[in-house]
């Protein structure tokens, strides 16, 4: 009999195909009872694949007593409890680098779509307001500064292409970061001041949940603009729509809300504002690279190899 892979995400056909050669996948995600399946298995488990928003909560790893692995498709793994993970000697893993430069891609394409009112002109031609007018004028990114949140993987690769559109690239985050020579601090709020664009490319998970909230987004200004990639959590929302309503800041481009597929109606009905559902690595080829990371991962765990990408 073979092991079993619980599979609460769906890696496409030719990766559940390797998966399915050494492992019995049990297909949570096309489950009417995912919690019966799980129950149904439970002593054969010793694999998990999860993405973004499939909480791996304390119940589920302990009801598993033989799990040894738990290989998240995303960087962020905010969704898994690490502590518990710990306790009980599983391993996990995420898929960092294969992802940066597209989520990185996805973070610029917020910043131009916002700051040049892309969306916005777009529908302007559509329902025919061009014949009317003009489109309200944008704003321009060269020789303005951007306050990276988080300069990590992905937020380095924003700060470079960033300095490919002539920015001023700055940054916060809980440590400064030698190898760079980006303009560093350690207080947002003061960063935010000093900013005209905000972006989030931090982890999400308790040490950011609130980071941005009404006073850095006063701080940013009415004529900044926020762009989230990061996870909804670090945004305060509720603050963040009183801030866009009273013109506390001009605009912002979002990727990642706080309650994941639903958007607030507010956010919905706001011209200054760009929604994208979650897409930050969402092209065929990162995909296809995070799904292939997810299987050597566990493939190396069961081989008695080094892991690849490991979290804990
Ligand atoms: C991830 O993989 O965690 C990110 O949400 C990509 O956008």
């Amino acid at each position: 009999m073979k092991p079993v892979l619980l599979a609460f995400h769906y890696n496409g056909p030719a990766g559940l195909s390797q998966l399915e050669e050494r492992f019995e996948v049990v297909k949570l995600f096309h489950s009417k009872d995912p919690e019966g399946d799980i129950q149904a298995h439970k002593d054969n488990v010793v694999a998990i694949n999860c993405t973004v928003g499939q909480a791996i909560t304390p119940k589920i790893m302990e009801s598993l007593p033989n799990l040894e692995i738990i290989a998240t498709f995303s960087v962020g793994f905010d969704h898994i409890d690490l502590e518990k993970a710990k306790e009980r000697d599983v391993r996990v893993t995420n898929t960092p680098s294969v992802l940066a430069s597209e989520t990185a891609d996805t973070g610029m394409s917020l910043l131009l779509a916002t700051a040049k009112r892309v969306v916005e002109g777009d529908m302007y031609v559509r329902v025919g307001k061009w014949l009317n007018g003009e489109l309200p004028l944008g704003t321009t990114l060269a020789n303005k500064t951007i306050g990276i949140v988080g300069l990590g993987d992905i937020g380095s690769k924003v700060a470079k292409r960033c300095e490919a559109f002539e920015m001023n690239v700055v940054y916060y985050g809980p440590r400064e970061k030698s190898q760079y020579s980006y303009k560093y601090y350690d207080d947002l709020i003061a960063m935010a001041s000093d900013c005209d664009y905000l972006m989030l490319t931090c982890p999400g998970g308790e040490a950011t949940a609130g980071l941005v909230d009404g006073h850095v987004l006063d701080a940013l200004g009415s004529n900044g603009i926020l762009i989230n990639i990061a996870r909804g959590s670090v945004v305060d929302e509720s603050e963040l729509i009183k801030a866009l309503q009273e013109g506390r800041i001009s605009g912002a481009g979002l990727d990642v809300f706080a309650n994941e597929p639903h958007v607030p109606a507010e956010l919905i009905s706001m011209d200054n504002v760009v929604l994208l559902p979650h897409i930050g690595s969402a092209t065929k080829e990162t995909r296809t690279a995070m799904g292939q990371l997810v299987i050597d991962n566990i493939l190396a765990h069961f081989d008695g190899k080094d892991l690849l990408t490991k979290v804990v």
